[in-house]
């Protein structure tokens, strides 16, 4: 398997390859090319040839938006989900591929998850949760039930999303939030009851 991305990430991510996945990292591409080793494993520049030479390749790249162009600059080819063994996963939720889940997230019963997205660190996602691709929720978020998070949206650490709510697409909930009602699109969200403060730019996600 290839990471694409030599960041902290990556890293992370290597945690869950070595918690007994049977899956190995062949190396590393970065277009940084002052970036020459992560974690012992040797950084390759040569983008183009490499991509399309391995097909299982996972974007270890946290920025929603990066991720996204770098999925679709690159026609990157996807054929797994990485879980960490210490995850909980139901064998009744879906985990799409080229998506991660961190140590110690817990995913319920009949609960989606799309492609390219990331469920971090103790992050827990309720039955029948939707979270649709390039989505990012963050270390010990908590979705519950039946929540619906559209694509491109960053939930922050600690968030709470009660259940039913409908959370739009490229969406920033910011660390602690608490969400007891819709979000709209683009819209940035902090604070206890969750307000919005301001949107993303509607043109970030189409580069
Ligand atoms: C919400 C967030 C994206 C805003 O970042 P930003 O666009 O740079 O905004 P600013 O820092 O300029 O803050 C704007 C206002 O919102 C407030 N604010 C920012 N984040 C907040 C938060 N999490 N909770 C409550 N208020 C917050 C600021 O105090 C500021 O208020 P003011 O205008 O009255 O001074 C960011 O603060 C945040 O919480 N990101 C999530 C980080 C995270 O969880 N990462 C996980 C990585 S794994």
């Amino acid at each position: 398997m290839i990471l694409f991305g030599a960041s902290g990430h990556a890293k992370v991510i290597l945690d869950i390859l070595n918690s007994g996945t049977n899956t190995e990292v062949s190396y590393i591409l970065d277009d940084n090319p002052a970036i020459t080793e992560l974690a012992g494993f040797k950084v390759d520049h040569d983008i183009e040839r490499n991509i399309v030479q391995d097909i299982n390749t996972i974007i270890a790249i946290g920025d929603n938006r990066i991720r996204k162009h770098i999925f679709m600059k690159y026609n990157v080819k996807l054929n797994k989900a990485l879980i960490h063994n210490r995850a909980v996963v139901s064998d009744n939720a879906l985990v799409s591929n080229g998506s991660v889940v961190m140590a110690g997230a817990v995913i319920n019963h009949s609960a989606n998850i799309g492609e390219n997205s990331i469920i971090n660190s103790n992050a827990v996602i309720e039955h029948d949760v939707s979270i649709a691709n390039f989505a990012h929720i963050s270390p010990g978020a908590i979705i519950t039930g039946g929540v619906q998070i559209g694509e491109g949206t960053h939930i922050g650490a600690g968030v709470s999303v009660i259940p039913g709510v409908k959370i739009g697409k490229w969406v920033t909930v910011g660390a602690g939030a608490v969400i007891i009602k819709d979000v709209p699109d683009y819209a940035v969200v902090v604070g206890n009851p969750g307000n919005i403060i301001k949107y993303n730019n509607t043109n970030d996600d189409k580069r």
